[in-house]
Formats: structure tokens, sequence, C-alpha cells
């Protein structure tokens, strides 16, 4: 058996994973990226392989995507994140025209083709408004952790409208909220409510289509996940590997590149598996 790993060096976490010929994930492992994105880049990829009896030489290509994917030095190839959610999203939930992409520090609304190659796609601005670096200084303000956000959110039956859209002032309209006497579900509720409506903003720029993938980080959180349901009003495609869709991607393209010698495109490798 002959394997392809994908690893994304994110701006705030690093992901690697590896597929099999069949292209199912056989390893996964997630680290914070930190200051040595080189050392993440290897950490993560090491780590993945560590949880299998899987030897190094027999992942015949490694694709680095994400924005450290350039250190990804042991990599053979870099293909850009928003290619690799788009080809991951599509392969995970087949039927997908949108994905929407949270992570650290960029929220992305992708348009993809069934196969998942790009048609079109839009990213916040400098801002982290409508990321996981406004959830994290929520987090921060009121002394709980990334887990906990979501569930606490949704015992909130009467959100504030939280009106910053800084990440810098997040922190002082949080306090000046609990000054007010507000509870933190209901805080929380509108710090989700008031990110869900900046990504749908992305979203509706690339054109709201049906079958939207959310992947990301932030697709770990219930709260953004209820939060984004409610006000699209239809459900979302997320799975316990969102957070590893740009990785899967990666890995994807790159067991095309060791099975296109032998003509096997990914069509064929389900058929296969099917008979
Ligand atoms: N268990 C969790 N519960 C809730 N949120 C989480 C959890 N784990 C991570 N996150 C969120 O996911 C974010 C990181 O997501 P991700 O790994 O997709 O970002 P990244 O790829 O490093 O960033 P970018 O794509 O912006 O460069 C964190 O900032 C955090 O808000
Ligand atoms: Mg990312």
């Amino acid at each position: 058996m002959r394997y392809t790993a994908g690893v994304d060096v994110g701006s705030t976490q690093t992901k690697a994973v590896v597929i099999d010929e069949s292209r199912t994930i056989v390893a996964r492992s997630l680290i914070d990226t930190g200051a040595d994105v080189s050392r993440a880049a290897q950490n993560a990829f090491d780590a993945a392989l560590a949880t299998t009896t899987i030897p190094r030489d027999a992942v015949g290509y490694v694709i680095g995507t994400g924005y450290g994917r350039y250190k990804v030095t042991f990599g053979d190839r870099q293909v850009t994140e928003i290619s690799c959610h788009g080809r991951g999203a599509a392969h995970m939930f087949p039927g997908t025209g949108t994905v929407l992409d949270m992570g650290g520090q960029d929220s992305k609304a992708i348009r993809v083709k069934p196969d998942g190659e790009i048609i079109d796609f839009c990213m916040n601005d400098k801002c982290a408004a409508g990321t996981g670096r406004f959830l994290g200084a929520a987090a921060k303000a009121l002394g709980m952790t990334l887990d906990d956000l979501g569930p606490t959110a949704l015992n909130s039956d009467r959100p504030v409208r939280i009106s910053t859209t800084c990440t810098v002032f997040a922190e002082a309209e949080i306090i000046s909220w609990l000054g007010k006497g507000r509870s933190v579900e209901d805080i929380l509720w509108g710090v989700h409510k008031s990110i869900a409506n900046r990504s749908i903003g992305l979203l509706r720029r690339v054109g709201l289509v049906d079958g939207i993938t959310f992947t990301g980080g932030v697709a770990r959180n219930i709260g953004m996940i209820k939060a984004l349901e409610e006000m699209l009003e239809r459900k979302l495609n997320v799975s316990e590997d969102s957070h590893f869709m740009g990785a899967l991607g990666a890995a994807l393209y790159a067991m095309d590149h060791l099975q296109a010698g032998e003509g096997r495109t990914e069509e064929r490798v389900y058929a296969e598996a099917r008979a």
C-alpha cells in the first residue's frame, strides 16, 4: 500500500493528514503552529505518522498548503489553501457548492465545481473580526476555553448586539456588557451571531449556492455551526474532520499525482472501491 500526505501550515494551527490509495484518512495530527513554522510542519507530519505503523518511505508524495506551505521543506509541491479546502470539501461532501473556511486569521468563502475546482473565492480583509481570533479574544476576556465557547452560547435566550468589528476592541465591549449585568451566555451568543453575520456576507459575495460545507478550526465550534444554520435557514455540511479539510485536499492532490501514471482518477478509485 502506498500513501500520500497533506500538511496544512495555518497561521494558528498546523494540520497533517495521511491517506491511503482508497483515499481514506488513515492518520491525522493537529498542533499549534507557533513561531517556528518549518518545525511545526515537520512535527505535525511526524506526529501523524507516529499514530500508525506506516514507514516514512511508504508516503510517496507530500503536498504543503496553508500560509506556511513553502516551509514544508520535506514536501514535494505546494498548493494554495483555497484549492485544498475546495478539494477536500467536495471529496468529503459530494454536492458541495460553497465552502466556508474559518481559520485563526482568515475567513474565506469559496465557490466550487462538483470536483472541487475553484470557481471564485473571497476573503475577509486584513481584519480578523470574522475569524477564530475574534473568538479567541472573547474567550480571553471571559476567562474561558475555546471548547466551552459554543456550548455556553447555546444556552442564551437573549443575545446582546455586538457592535465592534475589531478584535482589539472586542474585549472592552465584552467587559462593558458584563458591567451592564448581561450573562456570559447572552454575550457569547451575540459574539457568535456577529461573526456568523460577517461570514454570511462573504458567502453572498461568491454566491450562496446550496451544499455549504463548513471547514477550518472554527467548524469545531457548535455555537458557530448553530448561528450560521439559524441565520442561513439551512443545514451545513460539517464533520469531525472539518478542521483537517485543507490537509485532506492537499493529500488528495498528492494521491492524484501518485496515481496519475496508472490512469487512476478519483472517480475510478471510487468505482473500484464499490465493485
Ligand atoms: N476545539 C475547538 N473549539 C472551538 N474552536 C476551535 C477549537 N480548536 C480550534 N478552534 C478555532 O480554530 C482556529 C484555528 O483554525 P485553523 O486551524 O483552521 O486556522 P489556521 O488554518 O491556522 O488559520 P488561517 O487559515 O487563518 O491561516 C482557532 O483560532 C480557534 O478559534
Ligand atoms: Mg487555514
